[in-house]
């Protein structure tokens, strides 16, 4: 009896998986077993490698609790997010880019206009644009959903000195499509390391910094909701960004305010988004 090869044990498990009733369940079963095998034939990958790499996720799942979540760190580190997010993207529409684990539903909707943030929070800034469609009509009630971190680099949810929903908060057109909302100059800030995706950083001798940004969820009636991010164009890392986030078309001056603006403001940012017709929400 010969022995059994590397693909013949592959095609024995692509069979058994082969009968899978759920047509889209059976493609994704059938790429997913092919790719895995593959990677351990191409790596030659060793029983303690096969056991750490156990290890690693069996820590991850264990880092995640109701305000964690090791896997979406996981996938964001190895760019995976950001290829699911290009991989949907609507033509014609502003690009997206990671949610990322900070983001909290259900922020006050505000006036237009209205500052999010305190002085102590960092440089006030104003953010305006409009929101359209790809034709570029305005859309009337689009919903912008912002936040961000204080100039200390950490969200409310990971500041107790920070009340609920600072810099937060939602803002809804009017029949212009215009916006505009003050805060404070995004800073550049550490994303957590304290667990297993720390020790995958490390070990790659990667830095943990995300590029300074603002977050956007923005939507509106009739349209594909779309979540981004304005990036500040002097930031340093634009171009390592820990989680791959950066898109050109995302990267905005903050320049400084002259005469023509608001007296209150040291910098203004100006970003237009553009919705996709689809399905809302
Ligand atoms: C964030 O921008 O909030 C973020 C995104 C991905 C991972 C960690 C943080
Ligand atoms: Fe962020």
């Amino acid at each position: 009896m010969t022995a059994m090869t590397p693909e013949q044990l592959t095609k024995q498990v692509l069979a058994a998986y082969a009968g899978t009733p759920d047509p889209r369940l059976r493609q994704l079963l059938t790429s997913l077993i092919g790719h895995l095998h593959a990677f351990a034939v191409e790596t030659g990958l060793t029983r303690q490698e096969w056991l750490a790499g156990v290890e690693f996720l069996t820590a991850t799942g264990q880092k995640c609790d109701d305000e964690r979540q090791e896997f979406i760190l996981l996938s964001d580190v190895l760019g995976f997010s950001s290829l699911v997010d290009l991989i949907n993207a609507s033509d014609g529409a502003t690009e997206s880019t990671v949610l990322g684990p900070f983001y909290v539903p259900g922020a006050p909707v505000r006036a237009m206009g209205e500052q999010i943030g305190r002085p102590e929070d960092g440089s006030p800034t104003l953010v305006h644009g409009r929101v359209t469609d790809r034709a570029g009509r305005p859309l009337n009630g689009a919903t912008l959903d912002v936040w961000q971190t204080a100039g200390n680099g950490l969200y409310d949810t990971q500041d107790p000195q920070q009340p609920r929903f600072n810099l937060r908060g939602i803002f809804v057109t009017g029949p212009d499509g215009a916006y505009q909302f003050r805060t404070v100059r995004p800073v550049s800030y550490p994303i957590p390391v304290d667990g297993p995706v720390g020790g995958l950083l490390r070990g790659a001798g990667r830095h943990n910094w995300r590029a300074a940004h603002i977050h956007a969820i923005v939507s509106a009636p009739g349209c594909r909701p779309v979540t981004t991010h304005i990036f500040d164009a002097e930031n340093p890392y634009l171009d390592s960004d820990t989680v791959f986030g950066v898109k050109d078309s995302l990267i905005k001056q903050f320049r400084p305010a002259g005469p023509g603006d608001p007296a209150d403001v040291s910098f203004v940012t100006d970003m237009d988004f553009v919705l996709a017709a689809g399905e809302d929400g």
